[in-house]
């Protein structure tokens, strides 16, 4: 490994300034104050059953560390699809996992956005989006549509910074579940899951 000339961002610095820069950009789109932190993110990766068949989609990866954690459950890199909306993310992520299929696009528009990426039926969908940002109708319709594109008892894995779900709870689609608060993260963050029928 080279040593750091000093010049140079560290890693951990570089996905900062990277994930801060989209942030002042688009805070609307970004959502978040700082990139998810490893509690969170293994928390959420932890969920993904690596023996269900299919590929897992990933929404709003942003600078990736959902993804890494992913990675580091053991699952193929070729098996994951990352729907990011942000060019510069895109690029990012491209260069930092070389054999994940990253797919520039609206994840509100999922169906269409993944036309000709991948097939259903999926593994299961991890989702970083800033859902609070978006209107009911906009959550409504991509849970739905993730609904149909997932194996029966596969989840839709979302956090939140809110006190509720950020989907609906009730609904003849899925079972929803709420895991414990996870503190340790800036902000403290909760992990919902949506399991289709
Ligand atoms: C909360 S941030 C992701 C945080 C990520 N876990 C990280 O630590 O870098 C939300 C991400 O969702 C992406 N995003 C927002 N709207 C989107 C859309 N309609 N389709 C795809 N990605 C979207 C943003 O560009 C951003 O990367």
């Amino acid at each position: 490994m080279q040593a750091n000339s000093g010049n140079e961002p560290i890693p951990q610095q570089s996905a900062l300034i990277n994930f801060l820069t989209c942030w002042f950009r688009n805070p609307k789109t970004v959502g978040a104050i700082a990139p998810s932190g490893p509690a969170l993110s293994r928390t959420m990766a932890a969920i993904v059953d690596p023996s269900v068949e299919g590929p897992i989609v990933e929404l709003g990866p942003g600078t990736g560390p959902v993804t890494a954690a992913l990675l580091e459950r053991g699952i193929d890199p070729a098996r994951l699809v990352l729907v990011e909306y942000d060019k510069d993310f895109c690029v990012t992520l491209r260069n930092k996992y070389p054999g994940v299929n990253v797919v520039q696009g609206d994840a509100f528009a999922l169906d269409e956005t993944l036309q000709g990426h991948t097939s259903a039926p999926f593994a299961a969908v991890v989702s970083s989006l800033p859902l609070l940002n978006f209107t009911t109708e906009q959550r409504q319709r991509l849970i739905e549509c993730a609904m149909k594109m997932l194996r029966p008892r596969s989840p839709f894995i979302q956090f939140t910074y809110g006190a509720n779900s950020p989907l609906p709870v009730q609904s003849h689609l899925y079972e929803t579940n709420a895991l414990k608060r996870i503190w340790w993260n800036l902000p403290p963050a909760r992990v919902w899951t949506y399991r289709a029928r």
